[in-house]
């Protein structure tokens, strides 16, 4: 019990829901036209899909409910190869739900026509509570970045029209549209939102770590003092809460001279330069290679990196910080810490949500 406390006051659940009524009582403010209404479908909105225990209070779109049919319908257009260009490739080929629905340890993925990115696939649970998208943020929500991978040139290169035009002919997806929204002709709303749906539906809030807090196993003498050393070397200040990430961006100092502007490239400002945004620590330890930029392939290569950057400063000021301004003590992590250290990490890795049907292929 006392674990949770130390994880989750670094950042309450209140100050993080009263931000994001703030943000949507702001936005609801702008001169935007209002969306596109979709008559409601057959079945009513149904957060009992969604089995959450100890994470933070649902936050579900008012005007996208989570229905059966329209989680299912999301579901499929994941997993299939006729939302690319050339039909050969799915959003599932770059996020294989074993490594928490990252690209089987690409360090970068490749779209279909053989052009790689240069950013490493992210891990795809609890985004509900995500307030930024992609390493840049540039994705203002999900039902936003759900159509963005279609038309990318690097990745899907399609037409998000022309991907209507199939799935208009497509009987079965005619039938599941009319199911999830009571449409007969499916807009691209519907598609981002069904995907929107599918997105939200996939939560992870059943590793070891979790049935701790939860009062229901025990865990080892390595694995808590592997907390221990986390918690010590600062990582918790960044890696926060339930979720572990602080739903910001942070410049860690990877780089002398950064290749990927990262949020300074979506906002224009030069003190977001290589600021990247926080990825959860839950599942880490399946979802090698590491960064925006899959650069670490160990978690080992990771926590050595850690030892000898102040996260937030550049190159040049962490070159020339004394050991007091570091966030960890300048002395090299010992064997046992490191073996502590992996213990505990392993502890964040949640089957159930790997494993889980609901999440799977279902062609
Ligand atoms: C070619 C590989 C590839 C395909 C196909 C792909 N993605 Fe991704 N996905 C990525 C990469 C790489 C990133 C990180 C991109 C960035 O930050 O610029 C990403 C990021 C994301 C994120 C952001 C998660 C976060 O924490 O911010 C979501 C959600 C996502 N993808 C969903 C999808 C969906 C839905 C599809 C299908 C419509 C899809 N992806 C297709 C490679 C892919
Ligand atoms: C100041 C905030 C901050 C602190 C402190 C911090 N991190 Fe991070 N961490 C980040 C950010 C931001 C990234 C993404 C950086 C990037 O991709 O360029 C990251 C990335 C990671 C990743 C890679 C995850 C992935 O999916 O690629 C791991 C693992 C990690 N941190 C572990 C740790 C550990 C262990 C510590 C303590 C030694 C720590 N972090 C301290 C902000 C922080």
């Amino acid at each position: 019990m006392k674990i949770a406390q130390l994880v989750v006051s670094t950042r309450t659940v209140s100050t993080y829901l009263l931000g994001l009524l703030l943000v949507a009582y702001l936005s609801g403010c702008g001169p935007e036209p209002p969306p596109e209404v979709i008559p409601p479908g057959g079945s009513q909105g149904d957060t009992t899909i969604i089995d959450v225990t100890e994470l933070p209070t649902l936050i579900i779109p008012e005007d996208n409910p989570l229905t059966v049919a329209g989680v299912d319908l999301g579901r499929h257009l994941f997993y299939d190869k006729m939302l690319s260009g050339d039909q050969t490739q799915a959003c599932a080929t770059c996020h294989n739900q074993k490594l928490a629905f990252t690209d089987n340890n690409n360090a970068v993925s490749e779209g279909i026509t053989g052009a790689k990115g240069d950013r490493n696939a992210m891990t795809i649970f609890n985004l509900m509570w995500s307030e930024n998208l992609f390493w840049d943020s540039r994705a203002g929500s999900l039902r936003e970045l759900a159509t963005m991978p279609i038309e990318n040139p690097i990745e899907m290169n399609a037409k998000v029209e022309d991907v209507l035009v199939r799935l208009n002919n497509s009987v079965m997806y005619q039938d599941k549209f009319k199911k999830a929204f009571g449409i007969d002709t499916i807009h691209k709303d519907h598609l981002s939102k069904a995907l929107e749906q599918f997105l939200l539906s996939i939560t992870s809030d059943n590793s070891k770590f979790d049935q701790f807090n939860r009062g229901e196993v025990q865990l080892t003498e390595s694995e808590l003092r592997g907390f221990d050393v986390l918690k010590i070397k600062g990582c918790f200040n960044c890696h926060s809460s339930s979720l572990l990430h602080d739903n910001a961006s942070h410049n860690t100092a990877l780089d002398k001279t950064p290749k990927d502007k990262g949020l300074q490239g979506f906002t224009d400002n030069y003190a977001d330069r290589h600021k990247f945004k926080t990825p959860s620590l839950r599942n880490v330890m399946v979802s090698a290679p590491y960064m925006h930029d899959g650069r670490f392939e160990t978690i080992d290569e990771v926590i050595r990196f850690y030892e000898d950057v102040i996260p937030n400063l550049n190159y040049e000021a962490n070159k020339n910080a004394s050991d007091s301004m570091r966030i960890a003590p300048r002395n090299q992590i010992t064997e046992r810490e490191m073996t502590d250290a992996k213990a505990f990490l392993h502890t964040l890795t949640d089957n159930t949500y790997l494993t889980n049907p609901k999440f799977s292929d279902p062609f």
